[in-house]
Order: structure tokens, then C-alpha cells, then sequence
């Protein structure tokens, strides 16, 4: 971008983007919104398989955690098919919530179930922790919930996509009375990928336990300064929490899984708990 902008208007450019299968998505900053059309012809030149760019309007919001996005340039779409750890995802990111960013958490996950592990995935958006774990475990079952209607029906063509028909389980609904209805004492593990509700959503994940105790994959936004340990923050909140629901329980792992903003960082404590 160097050759078309000047350093003075380069500093309001945001040079981090996320390429959804064919998709890359730009943020914008109020300054750089006439550079938009650059920015995506820049991109375009540098990722040849990027046949749209959208820009992100708006921080992710809401219990579907969408963002408001524009076309900037390309074929006009918010569909795609992206593909992660050998797994193929079709997804609408205007209707659904999408990362790439969360690869390797995602396998890592999928490395830790053992055979015939029932795993209850309380907030599965189109299915990528899921179909991961279907895919790269002998898991027997994984139960699969979302409460939007959007994501489920792409989840239900990712289990296609994918063949893990009766493995991966779709479940409509608000995790907790979905959770209270179907799938009581069922699980060995149970993934929380939803850091804003996961405290609140925390005696469900242990509802969702087997009577013998489980696992917890619990992932929380926190922050910290720069003498503070984001991560011990959040096991000292899980702890008390816990502790307050008569639980027996270890947090023999944590970690941050990426940075969100200064000073503000998403992490994963991996809980074993007896209910
Ligand atoms: C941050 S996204 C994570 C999606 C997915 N696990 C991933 O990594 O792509 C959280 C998902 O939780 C869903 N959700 C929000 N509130 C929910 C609730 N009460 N019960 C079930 N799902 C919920 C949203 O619709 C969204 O798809």
C-alpha cells in the first residue's frame, strides 16, 4: 500500500484481516473509510483465491455475535465454504459468527478427547470446534447447540460436508434449557466457546457432566495490566464460583488464547470437574 497511499493517510490503515474461505474482511477506522476500495485491491493482488472483501462495521454484537458488514469489492456475497484442519465449513459470516483465528485451539481441544468421549459443545456456532473434534477424535458423540437458527441450519450442512451424520448432533435452543431438557449427566467433556455468557453458563456446563466428573473447556475475555497474569485472574473467579457450587475440582491448565485489545485478552482454562 506503500505505492498508492501516503505515510500520513497509511497510519489509518488497520493492517489485520481475516480471509474466510474466499472472503477477506477488512476493519475500517472512521479516517480510512476512502481507503477502503484500496485496501481490498491491495489484498485481492496479494491473496489471488479472494473473491470479496467486506468491511466490518461494527464490533461483533448481540447473543448471535454478528457485526454489521459492507461490500467493498469483488462478487457481491456473504457465503462461503472455508477450510480448517481438514475440515470444510459452509457459512454465511453475515448471519453466523465465524473466526479463523481459533485453529489451533480448536484442534488442540480435539487432540485432548479420548475414545468414546460424549462431548457437549453448549455454544457451537456452525460447528468448528465440533466437526474438529468429530473429525480428529473417536468421540462418540458431539452434542452441538446454538441458539441461532442460521448457524444450526449451517451446521447441519457442515455435519454433511463433513460425514460425521450421528456424530455430531445439531441442537436448537438456549444452551441452558437445552442442557436441563436433553442432555443431563451425559458428557465427558464440555466445551464453553462463548467467553461473555460462560460464567453464567457455568452450572449448566456441569449439569452437562457425567455424575463421574468431567472436563470443562472454559473461555473468558479478561483483563489485565501489564504486572497482572490474565489468566489467574479468571482461575481465581472459576474458583470462587466453584467453590460457592460445592464443586469438586483442578484447573491443571490455562492459557491465552489470543489478544482482543490492550490489555484485554481471550483465555481458556481447562477445568476437571465432579459435579
Ligand atoms: C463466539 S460464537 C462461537 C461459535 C463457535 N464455537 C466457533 O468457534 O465458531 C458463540 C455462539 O454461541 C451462540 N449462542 C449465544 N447465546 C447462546 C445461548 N444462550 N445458547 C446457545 N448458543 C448461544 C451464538 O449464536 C454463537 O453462534
Amino acid at each position: 500500500m506503500a505505492e498508492t497511499l501516503s505515510p500520513g493517510e497509511l497510519q489509518f490503515v488497520c493492517n489485520s484481516y481475516d480471509i474466510v474461505g474466499d472472503i477477506a474482511i477488512i476493519r475500517v477506522s472512521e479516517e480510512a473509510r476512502m481507503f477502503c476500495k484500496a485496501v481490498a485491491e491491495a489484498i485481492m493482488a496479494v491473496h489471488k483465491n479472494v473473491k470479496t472483501v467486506l468491511a466490518q462495521m461494527s464490533p461483533v454484537l448481540g447473543d448471535f455475535r454478528l457485526r454489521k458488514l459492507e461490500h467493498v469489492a469483488g462478487e457481491n456475497k456473504t457465503a462461503t465454504v472455508h477450510r480448517e484442519s481438514k475440515c470444510l465449513f459452509s457459512v454465511d459470516v453475515e448471519k453466523c459468527y465465524f473466526s479463523p483465528r481459533l485453529f489451533f485451539e480448536r484442534m488442540r481441544v480435539a487432540r485432548l478427547v479420548e475414545n468414546g468421549e460424549v462431548v457437549v459443545n453448549m455454544f457451537s456456532g456452525v460447528g468448528c470446534f465440533s466437526i474438529i473434534t468429530a473429525k480428529h477424535s473417536s468421540a462418540q458423540k458431539v452434542y452441538s447447540i446454538d441458539v441461532n437458527r442460521s448457524a444450526i441450519q449451517y451446521l447441519k450442512e457442515n455435519v454433511r460436508l463433513n460425514r460425521v451424520y450421528g456424530k455430531v448432533i445439531p441442537l436448537l435452543g438456549d444452551a441452558k434449557e437445552v442442557v436441563e431438557t436433553k442432555l443431563c449427566h451425559v458428557a465427558d467433556r464440555v466445551l464453553m466457546p462463548l467467553p461473555e455468557k460462560a460464567l453464567e453458563y457455568l452450572p449448566y456446563a456441569l449439569l452437562a457432566l457425567k455424575k463421574t466428573g468431567g472436563w470443562i473447556h472454559f473461555y473468558y475475555f479478561e483483563h489485565a495490566k501489564k504486572n497482572e497474569n490474565p489468566v489467574e485472574k479468571v482461575k481465581a473467579k472459576v474458583a470462587e464460583k466453584l467453590e460457592n457450587l460445592g464443586v469438586v475440582f483442578e484447573i491443571p491448565y490455562g492459557r491465552v488464547v489470543r489478544t482482543t485489545g490492550p490489555n484485554w485478552y481471550q483465555t481458556v482454562l481447562d477445568i476437571r470437574a465432579v459435579p
